[in-house]
């Protein structure tokens, strides 16, 4: 028998198996711990609960290791470009050249919008905050392609979703920055590879023309978020996707999860914070302390992660690429000055140290986007198109496992015991 693990509980002892990953992590498997015992287990926040096993990613918090489908971020990051990292993530192999231009081609094909999507978009009031929009927008798509909504899609259907999904939400996201700046909207131009043309759709103005730096900084960043196993919002596209709810539904939740300032809406809430401490004169010790303070709720964005209890191996990576691209853009912002203080104030204090407390992916990622012309409350977006693919993967792989079940947690109740009807007017 395969190693086990053995629970006792009062006189009963039970034998759970254990399950062990490629990278030697063990999980005790308790599917049958309740038909056995009664007994379920609870763990607040999932912190020791794994919630599938995955092909995906495999990332090691105390060793700052990030790996996809098993190359290392690192070597993605420097050698490879945002398209083939979605392939990767999504099909398993690194794609052939003609694998990679068919995907591409794919991709392309659907770069443009149903006319009913840009009349809602253009609905919504030009400051509305763009993650609302892209989350309505993708959660309608399923009203212009009904044929997506039967959940046992073929193979060449799920292909079909993932380069529709992967083109819409890129062109959803230029057309409502354009028009929140009261600009018109500038069509694709498939031949400047996805992220150029993304920021030509963006910033195009007469004479514009996409930096080779700023299309190569755009590409490492939409590598870096593009997926980390089962955080906060690839876990809801699972549980979404789990009730065998259309695509759209499913990556919108995911969309929805992202927004929370505890998760993706962390990098447009560094660039608050930073903001902040530039208005306070720079000093960023004076937020040291309120981070710190137990009786105020202020948390030091970018801050602090879940799983990486050393570093992020993406935040040493954006934090290189910051001086890079700004140096090359020459474009000097005080705000970095301020977050490599508040780094180094941090690393060099005790409550952060002892709590594992490092810079994660959002703490410098918003200061390139910033160099790079993006307006802060697009930065959560950003994260969103970089995600894409990695909830895709994730989406995939469970509506294709022949083991996939609904998800569905169970509780310990710990409300009122059973008691009798009232009526109104005998209530007190
Ligand atoms: C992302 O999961 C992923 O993989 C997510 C992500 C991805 O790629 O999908 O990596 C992207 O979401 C990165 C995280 C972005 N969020 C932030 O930067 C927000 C600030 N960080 C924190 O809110 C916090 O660190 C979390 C939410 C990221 C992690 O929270 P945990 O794991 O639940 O840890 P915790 O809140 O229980 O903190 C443990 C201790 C507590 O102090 P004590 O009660 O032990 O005294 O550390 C403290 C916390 O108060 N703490 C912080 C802090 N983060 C944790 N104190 C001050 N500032 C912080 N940022």
């Amino acid at each position: 028998m395969s190693e086990t693990a053995k629970l006792v509980l009062g006189e009963k002892t039970i034998e759970l198996p254990i399950i062990k990953g490629t990278e030697g992590e063990h999980a005790v498997d308790i599917t049958k711990l309740r038909s056995q015992t009664g007994y379920i287990t609870i763990d607040n926040g999932y912190m020791n609960t794994g919630s599938c096993t995955s092909d995906i990613t495999f990332l090691n918090g105390e060793k700052g290791i990030l790996r996809y489908r098993g190359y290392k971020i690192e070597d993605l990051a420097e050698h490879s470009n945002f398209i083939e990292t979605s392939y990767l993530l999504i099909n398993g192999v690194l794609p052939t050249k003609r694998q990679l231009d068919f995907f591409n081609e794919k991709i392309v094909s659907f770069a443009t919008l149903p006319s009913g999507i840009t009349r809602m978009l253009d609905t919504f009031p030009r400051d509305a905050h763009p993650m609302g929009v892209l989350s309505a927008g993708v959660a309608a798509l399923s009203a212009y392609y009904p044929d997506f909504l039967d959940h046992d899609l073929s193979d060449s259907e799920k292909d079909r979703a993932v380069a529709q999904l992967m083109a819409q939400v890129k062109v959803m996201m230029a057309y409502f920055y354009r028009r929140a700046k009261s600009e018109e909207p500038v069509r694709s131009h498939p031949s400047l590879g996805y992220c150029a043309d993304f920021m030509n759709m963006i910033q195009y103005k007469p004479g514009y023309e996409v930096d080779h730096e700023v299309a190569k900084a755009m590409n490492v960043l939409l590598i870096l978020h593009a997926d980390h196993e089962q955080n906060c919002s690839a876990s809801t596209v699972r549980m979404v996707g789990s009730s065998n709810a259309n695509v759209f539904a499913t990556i919108s939740a995911g969309i929805d999860a992202l927004w929370g300032p505890l998760h993706g809406g962390a990098n447009q809430a560094v660039l608050e914070m930073l903001e902040t401490i530039k208005k306070n004169g720079g000093d960023y010790k004076k937020f040291i302390k309120k981070a710190k303070d137990k009786n105020d709720s202020f948390k030091l964005m970018g801050f602090g992660h879940r799983v990486y209890k050393n570093f992020d191996p993406r935040a040493n990576i954006i934090k290189k690429a910051c001086d890079t691209v700004l140096t090359k853009l020459g474009v000097q912002d005080p705000l970095l000055d301020i977050a490599k203080g508040l780094e180094e104030e941090a690393r060099s204090d005790s409550y952060f140290v002892e709590r594992n407390l490092y810079p994660n992916v959002d703490f410098y990622s918003g200061i390139i986007y910033r160099a790079l012309g993006i307006p802060t409350n697009m930065f959560t977006a950003m994260f969103v198109l970089g995600r894409l693919p990695g909830w895709l993967a994730q989406w995939r792989e469970q509506v294709g496992s022949p083991t996939a079940k609904i998800c569905r947690p169970r509780q310990i109740y710990t409300g009122p015991g059973v008691r009798d009807y009232v009526p109104v007017d005998e209530r007190k």
